[in-house]
């Protein structure tokens, strides 16, 4: 299978890219700017490309001509503490965030579209954050927002996708230590990973654009 993971060079992305080059798959692995731990890692099947999801250059690299999975991971928190409440957020923090975890994977899904073939499958990862239904505590206006958008987002295009037979889902990983939760969360990579792509090899029982958890469970939006 060729499988291709935007934001791979560290975080679940990493963990991502680790877990299919273990079961034998060809892993095309993107970055922004560093590739990180990717360039240390001796595979054959290991392919990285250079790419920033946040704006419309082309990645640098050459893209397989069939892609199996492509999994949007690549995303930003935005700014902590008083930087996304209802008083502090800016209209630039809005807009980087939306940019990078909203348009970013509808850039890349229409850059890599026509190499996706009937039976491919698109994970968006999204989070619980962008839950209307999960929003209890409010605040994290960018994130939330964003994440919020690409859960639509990814159901238009898993209804757009359908016809041509490629299956879309969006993911929430759980509460994950890893840099963007300062290593805090509930989970390690190694166990979120290991549910998401549990849930990403069953895509099909689930229904076009359904949203869910590393878990299995489905996520009310
Ligand atoms: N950790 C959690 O608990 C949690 C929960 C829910 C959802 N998520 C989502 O899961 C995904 C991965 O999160 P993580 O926890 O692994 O975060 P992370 O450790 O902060 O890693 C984020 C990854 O995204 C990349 N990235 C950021 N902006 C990019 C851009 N413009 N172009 C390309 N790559 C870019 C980063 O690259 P650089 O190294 O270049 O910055 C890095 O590889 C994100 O979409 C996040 O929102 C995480």
């Amino acid at each position: 299978m060729n499988v291709l993971i935007t934001g791979a060079n560290r975080g679940l992305g990493l963990g991502f890219a680790g877990y299919y080059l273990d079961q034998g798959h060809d892993v095309w692995a993107c970055y922004r700017r560093d590739a990180g731990e990717l360039a240390a890692t001796r595979s054959e099947q290991l392919h990285l490309i250079r790419w920033d999801v946040g704006c419309d250059d082309h990645p640098a690299g050459e893209l397989p001509e069939q892609i199996d999975l492509l999994i949007n991971n690549a995303g930003i928190y935005g700014p902590g503490e008083d930087g996304q409440t209802l008083s502090g957020v800016s209209s630039t923090t809005m807009h980087e965030v939306f940019n990078v975890d909203c348009v970013g994977p509808l850039r890349v899904v229409q850059h890599l579209a026509g190499r996706m073939t009937r039976g491919s499958t698109i994970a968006n990862v999204s989070s619980k954050m962008g839950s209307s239904a999960d929003n209890s505590s409010g605040g994290t206006y960018a994130y939330r927002a964003a994440k919020a958008a690409l859960v639509i987002v990814s159901k238009s295009m898993s209804v757009d996708l359908a016809p041509a037979g490629i299956h879309v889902i969006t993911l929430h990983p759980g509460w994950v230590k890893t840099d963007m939760t300062h290593r805090t969360g509930l989970i390690d990579v190694a166990t979120s990973v290991s549910g998401m792509c549990k849930v990403i090899k069953q895509a099909r029982d689930y229904d076009p654009g359904c949203f869910i958890a590393y878990d299995g469970q489905r996520v009310a939006y």
